[in-house]
């Protein structure tokens, strides 16, 4: 009897010393658990004098219950401990000033591309997607390239091999598109174009450009002109003026060169958007397109020239370079 009341002893004293659940845990499969040693004395009833039994029996029961009772309690106020510390860990101060939340706005590039597929698509041009990375007979030979003109050169021109490079210019959209659909056609792309250039402040070794044609019968330098001009007032404004200029591309004869001026901004100076032309004939032949029934024109310009001559930026580094400041500036 006393080695019963000795266990019960030792059990409740150990319970109220344990300093968290997980302790209290092993310790009541000490003394509760299979081979515990309130569960072992109760084995050992077999070894006492039968008439012994009843009270050995007893006694040891109603010291099962108290140590379970004195276990019980002390879980209750060990988990109360417990969830107290790790409340107080997470407690939140209502009072604190939110994180901002920040909203991406769209880059001043693309917002001039939107733009321009707006007005391109207003005047009956449909959008079409070519590679950036071209095979060189639609970057060159379908264009009308002499073998041996400079800008087909490795100092001009990113080679991914023999016949695979990084297109120059979006232009080289029109040999997809004529070999895949007959005229009237009006078609017009916006992409990345590629050159081997020394970066200053209006030239990138990347940078886009829009490319627009147009074939059907009679086509001629006037339609070039009503559409570059509805284009540029619908980009610039109203009081836009446009300005050709004879200039050379080996797909377009006549060539010209464009340019915009306006009271407004610039100081009314001549600025240089692009090139323009009417297509090349041989060009329309190599398709199998008959040139004295059809003709059309086409012009290219840089997108980067768009928010530069609107909003005065006078380096078109600015654009790549990721700066908030910056790009916040024309959200
Ligand atoms: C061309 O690329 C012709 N494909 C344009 C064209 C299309 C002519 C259809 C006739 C008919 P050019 O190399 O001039 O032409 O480039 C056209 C425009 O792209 C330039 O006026 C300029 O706005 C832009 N551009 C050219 N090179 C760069 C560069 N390195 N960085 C930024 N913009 C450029």
């Amino acid at each position: 009897m006393d080695q019963v009341r000795d266990v019960e002893e030792e059990a409740r004293a150990a319970a109220s010393q344990a300093k968290s659940t997980q302790e209290l845990r092993d310790l009541e499969l000490k003394f509760l658990g299979k081979s515990g040693k309130l569960t072992l004395l109760s084995r050992e009833i077999s070894t006492i004098a039968p008439e012994m039994r009843p009270a050995f029996g007893q006694a040891v029961n109603e010291a099962k219950l108290r140590v379970q009772e004195a276990f019980s309690s002390q879980q209750e106020s060990l988990l109360n401990a417990e969830l107290e510390v790790k409340f107080e860990s997470e407690r939140i101060d209502v009072t604190m000033p939110g994180r901002q939340i920040r909203v991406g706005k769209m880059h001043v590039l693309y917002s001039a591309m939107l733009r321009v597929k707006q007005i391109l698509s207003g005047l009956g041009f449909q959008y079409r997607e070519s590679p950036d990375v071209e095979e060189f007979k639609f970057n060159f030979d379908y264009l009308n390239y002499p073998p041996d003109h400079p800008a087909m050169d490795d100092q001009d021109t990113f080679y991914i091999d023999s016949e695979h490079l990084m297109r120059t210019q979006s232009t080289a959209l029109q040999g997809h598109v004529f070999s895949d659909t007959a005229p009237p056609l009006r078609v017009f792309t916006i992409g990345r174009c590629y050159r081997n250039e020394a970066v200053d402040r209006t030239h990138g070794h990347t940078f886009y450009q829009v490319d627009a044609f147009m074939i059907d019968e009679g086509v001629s330098m006037a339609h070039l002109r009503g559409t570059l001009g509805a284009f540029a007032r619908e980009l610039f404004g109203e009081q836009i003026a446009t300005r050709f200029r004879p200039d050379f591309f080996p797909f377009v004869e006549p060539g010209v060169d464009f340019a915009i001026s306006t009271p407004n901004f610039q100081n009314g100076n001549w600025l240089e958007l692009g090139g323009a032309g009417l297509i090349h004939p041989k060009i329309l032949e190599n398709f199998g397109m008959d040139s004295k029934k059809y003709s059309g024109f086409a012009f290219g310009l840089g997108i980067e020239r768009i928010p530069m001559l609107r909003y005065g930026i006078d380096d078109l580094r600015y654009f790549y370079e990721n700066d908030r400041r910056f790009l916040e500036a024309f959200a």
